[in-house]
């Protein structure tokens, strides 16, 4: 299994599960990483970020071919993590007992996951942070089906902001000129600056029960490929994984079962 110039790999890992080797992963950690650890107000919080980062260079290092804990991060105006020099494109979101991991080479990748969770204030949120058409189709809906909407159109933006690299801080009131393959009509109203030849592409990822996962990526279509951890051990044993040019089926026979692999469009 090898992230060629026309593949792109999201990887779920579960967090809880990993938690077991929190010891160990935060071994990957760098110095300043370790200190933003430390910040964090509660023990939770701080947990999930060490998961998550150290899942995160795990995958990007075997990727590129580097132990995690040598990788040297730089950051964006808005703070997207990259690697000087380097062409590998990732992005990394966490939401409850779950993180998303996106890596592919040469185009720009933005991946949000959220937990989906009850919302007394949706409609506010929804007509402050989405665009009127947006928020008028989210309304019109059955109020039963309208929290996984609202995730849906949440982590559809969220994805597309990341893949750009701005936050919301980057994204205040700037009209945006970015085009998707799926919600075109929403385009024009979304006030998310983008530059003028970058072509996002969007879709929605199998995602863990009670998740949603949504990803965006400039430039031409790729086969996008999901990979769902279940354990530490499946996390730890990443490098076979990666390193392996066998097929899917060689890898099952290797004892790598456990993790489900899925290729989502051509
Ligand atoms: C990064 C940001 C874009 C998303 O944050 P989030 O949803 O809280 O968190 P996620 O778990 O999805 O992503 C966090 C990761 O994204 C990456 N990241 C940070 N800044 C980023 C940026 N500007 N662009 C892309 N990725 C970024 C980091 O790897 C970060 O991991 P960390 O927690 O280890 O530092 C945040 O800065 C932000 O502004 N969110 C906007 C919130 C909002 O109101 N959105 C409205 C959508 S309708």
């Amino acid at each position: 299994m090898n992230l060629t110039e026309d593949s792109l790999y999201v990887w779920h890992v579960p967090l809880a599960a990993v938690r077991a080797q929190i010891d160990h992963l935060n071994g990957f950690l760098s110095l300043d990483e370790i200190a933003w650890a430390n910040q964090f107000a509660t023990a939770p919080l701080r947990d999930v970020f060490v998961l998550a980062r150290s899942s995160f260079r795990i995958l990007i290092g075997k990727a590129v071919g580097m132990p995690p804990e040598e990788i040297r991060f730089i950051y964006g105006p808005y703070g997207k993590p990259a690697i000087n020099g380097v062409a590998l494109r990732f992005n990394l979101s966490h939401s409850g007992d779950w993180a998303a991991v996106a890596l592919a080479w040469s185009c720009e990748v933005g991946v949000d996951i959220e937990r989906i969770r009850p919302i007394p204030e949706l409609e506010e949120i929804a007509r402050a942070h989405f665009s009127a058409a947006e928020a008028s189709e989210l309304l019109s809906i059955p109020a039963e089906k309208r929290i996984t909407e609202f995730y849906r159109c949440w982590t559809r933006r969220e994805s597309r902001l990341k893949a750009i690299g701005v936050g919301l801080s980057g994204a205040n009131g700037q009209p945006g000129t970015w085009t998707d393959t799926r919600s075109s009509s929403h385009a024009a109203e979304s006030p998310i600056p983008c530059p003028e030849d970058l072509f996002l592409n969007l879709l929605f990822l199998e995602s863990p029960q009670d998740y949603v996962t949504a990803l965006a990526y400039s430039g031409a279509r790729r086969n996008v490929y999901q990979v769902q951890l279940n354990t530490a051990t499946d996390l730890l044993n990443i490098q076979s994984v990666w390193n392996s040019s066998e097929s899917e089926a060689s890898s099952r026979r290797r004892g790598l079962a456990r993790m489900s692999w899925r290729r989502m469009h051509a």
